[in-house]
């Protein structure tokens, strides 16, 4: 791998003399995604992205590393910012600056000011093109466009208080088209749409098939397990596992968990989902009834408060209690702090102890973050390569459709998906059956075959 820049970038980051150690893991990281590699390949020839000012607020890791390279490669002149506090890897964003030429602001554990100060760095880049992982960066400027300067953090805020008014609704107007990585900021952005605030194009990254079939089934999976092993050394076999939520990543986390012998119930809202976790083989039960039950409880749903005042009462002495989905938002620790009669931060790295009137005790993971990447590492890149590959692409389609993409969510486009399965398939060594000329009439008729 050539290094392609050496220059000096703005950015904030731990301590550029981590870089050397980054690198080897953004290598490592590559030689797993084969796809986004091609795709690299062709974006240094073609320049896809040339002219275009980036801005992508993403967890800073390995793999992400591999898809800003190629975003550098297509052309685009990018600024990387951390979607979650503790998701960056310190050496990683080193790497980026020093080796890279790639402007990042992102420090593993920053607090909140300095992440929202952050997110204000990258919106002051003034992006043609954003990428987010949870809609953070079109949030905030919507708000700023919209003058709602008080929904804004105070760090944003001040940035946005200097730009005038034209200025605060060109922000968003520069905007070609925005990227959206997760479940849950495909969830605001369609209600922001649903409001009629929608001010830019959204590409729903998160919706094609080879990003949540695979990415959020086996990446949230295995990377939440592995999270859970390395923030407590706690043996799943014979546990009871309780998941909340069976979307793509509970059905992952599920899966995984019951392969190392644990015992899983599921909760869920959806009757659905849950019909389709009792036919997969897992027990379903209310929340209120799996919290006595609990040795370990994991939150996917995207939603607030799944876990609460009442079901951390109902626990059991020693239960573990961690959150895979949103943010820190699944489970309410205001409500577990105000049960608690002490606290013990860090008992261990990734644990807090909170102790119960009673003398029982629980422990929360990862700060109620997520935990597969604040005690692990994040999706493996074999995973990453297939979502990153539709970003880079979906990327290059509407930089190719500017200007005539609706205000819209729209869903990355069918052909992008197949190409994409189609190499993940090829590099594997996997290949597969074509239609005949008489299958393919046969499909397409209603009058043969009856
Ligand atoms: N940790 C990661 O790296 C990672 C990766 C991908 C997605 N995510 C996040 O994980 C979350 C879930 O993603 P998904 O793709 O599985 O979404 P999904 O919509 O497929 O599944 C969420 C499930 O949770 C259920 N649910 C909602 N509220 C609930 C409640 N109160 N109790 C029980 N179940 C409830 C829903 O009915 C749904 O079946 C999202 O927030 C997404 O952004 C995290």
């Amino acid at each position: 791998m050539a290094t392609v820049a050496a220059a000096p970038v703005r950015g904030d980051v731990k301590d550029l003399s981590l870089a050397a150690a980054g690198r080897k893991r953004v290598e490592w990281a590559e030689r797993d995604m084969p796809v986004l590699r091609a795709i690299r390949q062709r974006f240094e020839r073609e320049k896809p992205l040339a002219g275009m000012r980036m801005s992508a607020c993403l967890h800073i890791t390995a793999e992400t590393a591999n898809l800003a390279r190629t975003l550098k490669a297509g052309g685009a002149e990018l600024v990387l910012c951390a979607s979650n506090p503790l998701s960056t890897q310190d050496d990683v964003a080193a790497c980026l600056m020093k080796e890279f030429g790639i402007a990042v602001y992102a420090i593993k554990g920053e607090d909140e000011h300095s992440y929202y100060r952050h997110i204000a760095a990258a919106l002051a880049h003034r992006p043609h093109v954003t990428m987010d992982d949870g809609a953070d960066l079109v949030s905030a400027m919507i708000f700023i466009a919209l003058d709602r300067l008080d929904d804004v953090h105070n760090e944003v805020r001040k940035w946005a208080a200097t730009l005038s008014s034209s200025d605060r609704k060109e922000l968003v107007g520069n905007v070609v088209a925005s990227m959206e990585e997760t479940t849950t900021g495909v969830i605001r952005l369609r209600a922001m749409e649903k409001d009629g605030v929608l001010k830019l194009p959204v590409i729903a990254v998160n919706d094609a098939q080879t990003k949540h079939f695979f990415d959020n089934r086996y990446g949230t999976g295995q990377s939440t397990i592995d999270g859970v092993i390395r923030a407590t050394d706690a043996l799943l076999a014979g546990r009871q596992l309780v998941v909340c939520g069976y979307g793509w990543c509970g059905k992952g986390v599920a899966l995984r968990a019951r392969g190392m012998g644990a015992h899983v119930i599921v909760t869920e809202i959806n009757p659905i989902r849950a019909l389709e976790a009792a036919m997969d083989g897992f027990q379903v039960k209310p929340m209120a009834q799996a919290a006595p039950l609990g040795d370990l409880f994991i939150t996917v749903t995207g939603d607030i408060h799944v876990i609460r005042a009442e079901h951390f009462a109902a626990m059991k002495d020693g239960a573990m209690i961690c959150n895979s989905g949103h943010f820190n938002v699944e489970l309410a620790l205001d409500d577990l702090a105000k049960l608690a009669t002490t606290i013990n931060r860090g008992v261990r790295e990734f644990v807090d102890e909170y102790v119960l009137k009673d003398g029982r005790r629980l422990y929360v993971l990862g700060e109620g973050r997520l935990i597969n990447l604040a005690a692990a590492h994040g999706h493996p890149a074999s995973v990453m390569d297939m979502s990153f590959a539709a970003q880079a692409l979906a990327t290059e389609w509407s930089v190719q459709n500017k200007g005539k993409l609706e205000h819209k969510v729209h869903q990355v486009p069918k052909e992008v998906d197949e190409f994409v399965a189609s190499l993940k398939l090829q590099t594997m060594g996997i290949a597969i059956d074509t239609l005949t000329a008489e299958q393919t009439k046969y499909l397409a008729s209603w009058e043969m075959g009856t």
